[in-house]
């Protein structure tokens, strides 16, 4: 059996705070015990409220921060950017997608060079193939060879939310992690941004992690899901068992919290699947 494309093993993240001139130093415990594996070509669904550790472990998944404690495996392979660093190729592997990504583009960069430029620091591509190659990606996001050459500043939140998408791509990653990747948008716009995803996918065996507080999205994406509170990991399934059954008083609280319809919605469609031998 092959290696899950990601895996971690008890991660751990503290952040120690205060301690100057003003007032004492705590432990924050951002993450206290995350645990989790996803298989090629899935989707994991991070799901809880603000201050939860969302963001703490996307970092440690993308290998920017290193866990207090704990292990983190990318296609099997144990990584330790403490001691080893990370090698061009690993980094290659796991790329990140934002919630605003107008913060992490260049207002005077085209998006042509946007693209192209991942491809000029790791590969040997000449200027006409990276070309090509960032016109060829453009096309799969859904945006066309006039968008180019033109600036950031020029597009729509959801077509900026393409450009980020089509630049984390241009490397061939096996693990997209999103944080928050639709919330910035309106709802017909985030559907559009899903259904990209889901396409995006399928077509290069995409495994992605999703990070997001709006259980309709996680619904709609997620294969398995996993909740977090307060740093700790409160329940762990597959969609179906997350949101047919929620164990975890949080969760339930959580599910409380979403539009009744959603919920209703969503066990009449996983009965209904059910029913239909397999
Ligand atoms: N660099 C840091 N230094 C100190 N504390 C931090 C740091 N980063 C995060 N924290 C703390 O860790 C906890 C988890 O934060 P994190 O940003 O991971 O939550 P989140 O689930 O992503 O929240 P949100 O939904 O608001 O994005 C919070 O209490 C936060 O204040
Ligand atoms: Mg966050």
């Amino acid at each position: 059996m092959t290696a899950p494309v990601l895996e971690t093993r008890h991660v751990v993240r503290d952040y120690h705070v205060g301690g100057g001139m003003f007032g004492k130093a705590r432990v924050v415990h951002a993450v206290k015990d995350a645990s989790l594996k996803v298989e090629r070509g899935k989707t994991l669904a991070i799901v809880g409220e603000s201050g939860s550790g969302k963001s703490t472990l996307a970092r440690i998944l993308t290998m920017i921060d290193a866990p207090t404690a704990g292990e983190l495996l990318i296609e099997g392979e144990a990584v330790d950017i403490r001691r080893h660093g990370v090698g061009k190729d690993l980094r290659r592997k796991v790329q990140m997608v934002f919630q605003n990504p107008y913060g992490s583009l260049n207002p005077r960069q085209k998006i042509g060079d946007v693209l192209a430029e991942p491809l000029a620091i790791n590969t040997t591509m000449s200027a006409a193939e990276r070309r090509e190659r960032a016109q060829q990606m453009l096309r799969k996001v859904g945006l066309g060879p006039e968008h180019f050459n033109r600036y950031p500043h020029m597009f729509s939140g959801g077509q900026r939310q393409r450009i980020a998408i089509a630049r984390a791509l241009m490397l061939n990653p096996s693990l997209l992690v999103l944080d928050e990747p639709v919330s910035a948008l309106d709802l017909s716009v985030q559907a559009q941004i899903l259904n990209l995803l889901a396409d995006l996918q399928d077509e290069f065996q995409l495994t992605y992690v999703f990070i997001s507080h709006d259980l309709s999205v996680v619904r709609y994406i997620a294969d398995d899901v996993m909740v977090m509170y307060l740093g700790d990991v409160m329940e762990q399934g597959t969609r179906e068992e997350v949101f047919a059954n929620p164990q975890h008083p949080y969760t339930r609280q959580l599910f409380a919290a979403t539009p009744r319809a959603d919920v209703d919605h969503i066990r009449a469609r996983l009965a209904k699947r059910a029913a239909v031998p397999a």
